[in-house]
């Protein structure tokens, strides 16, 4: 399946900057192949537009934001957060500004710290909910932003898939003792699915520090939704009392490539864990996944009969179904480079 063939994934939210990084300067993102400028209008909420000037085409994410509206850096024209063009210096009377002098804008609002980005006016789902993130005894902390060449959906079944923890985790948290899960149990929901199981893993140094532990080998009891098409959310819990939730979206940029949009919630303090140590463990696990999944091919069959299976697969067999029932729903066929 190519993503930016496929219609229907316009019709979703996917986060695309944190807010951070728009304090000072708009921003370009490609999602789905779209050209964006993102920026923060007065009130500080982000705005998304084509990346494109109306009048030469010029790239305004090269420009500058003035008073909440990007300016254009070939000639100065001034859009706001609607797309109008508000001032043309080349115009001393404003009110003789073409109405069509405007650019395409898409709905975009923050949330969890990053600008999200539909380009539909008709998302099919809305943001995934995180209830997590709104309560008190819980820290959000912005893990990752980086391109990784693979496809989002094999970024997502690779989350559910407790069998390579054991192959591919081998300096993090796999166990060659537990090559499967002791519990796997999956349900079909409204928004994606739900995975819930319980693994054995080891806990090197660094994850004993971070979680206040003494045992190397235990168990971690996962929650895990699935949010379609790219977000996954992954609550594990540990014996101890501690929920870390990693919570990760491969916003697709092209057919090949995703940005991994990824922060956690913690239910400790920073006197308990650093939040740098939470993060330096985490990116040790991510970067074994990249390593692998960049190897994998991008154009991810959804026909479960082109690749094998096994039963661990199961949370994978079933997103490619969901997937599957949405092109149908809405018309559309498997595009693929076969
Ligand atoms: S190209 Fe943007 S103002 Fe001329
Ligand atoms: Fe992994």
């Amino acid at each position: 399946m190519l993503v930016t063939r496929q219609l229907v994934f316009k019709r979703f939210w996917y986060p695309v900057i944190p807010i951070s990084q728009l304090e000072d300067t708009p921003q370009s993102f490609v999602l789905l192949g779209e050209k964006l400028v993102v920026w923060l209008d007065l009130k500080g909420q982000p705005i998304a537009a084509r990346d494109r000037c109306c009048h030469r085409s010029a790239q305004l994410s090269k420009g500058k934001v003035t008073e909440g509206n990007i300016a254009c850096p070939y000639h100065g024209w001034e859009f706001d957060e609607t797309g109008r063009c508000v001032n043309v210096p080349q115009i001393s009377d404003k009110a003789q500004i073409p109405k069509t002098y405007k650019i395409q804008t898409y709905q975009c609002q923050e949330r969890y710290g990053y600008a999200w980005v539909c380009l539909s006016d008709d998302p099919i789902q809305d943001i995934p909910q995180i209830p997590e993130a709104s309560q008190s005894d819980y820290r959000l902390i912005p893990e990752f932003y980086e391109t990784w060449n693979c496809a989002g959906l094999r970024v997502m079944e690779n989350e559910l898939d407790l069998a390579h923890p054991t192959y591919v985790h081998t300096t993090t948290f796999g166990s060659t003792e537990h090559p499967i899960p002791d519990e796997l149990d999956i349900k079909d929901t409204e928004y994606g699915i739900k995975v819930q199981a319980k693994l054995g893993v080891v806990n090197p140094e660094l994850q004993r520090q971070n979680l206040n532990m003494e045992d190397e080998q235990t168990h971690r009891t996962l929650d895990m939704d699935w949010f379609m098409p790219f977000t996954c959310l992954l609550r594990i819990n540990y014996p101890n009392g501690l929920t870390h939730i990693v919570v990760n979206t491969a916003t697709p940029i092209s057919d090949s490539s995703s940005q991994i949009v990824q922060f956690c919630l913690r239910n400790d303090t920073e006197e308990e864990t650093k939040a740098a140590d939470a993060v330096a463990f985490d990116r040790q696990v991510t970067l074994e996944d990249k390593e692998i999944l960049e190897s994998t091919n991008y154009d991810v069959p959804l026909d479960i009969k082109k690749e094998q299976q096994m039963m661990t697969d199961k949370p994978g067999i079933l997103i490619r179904h969901k997937i599957s029932a949405l092109l149908k729903k809405h018309g559309e066929t498997e595009q693929t480079n076969e």
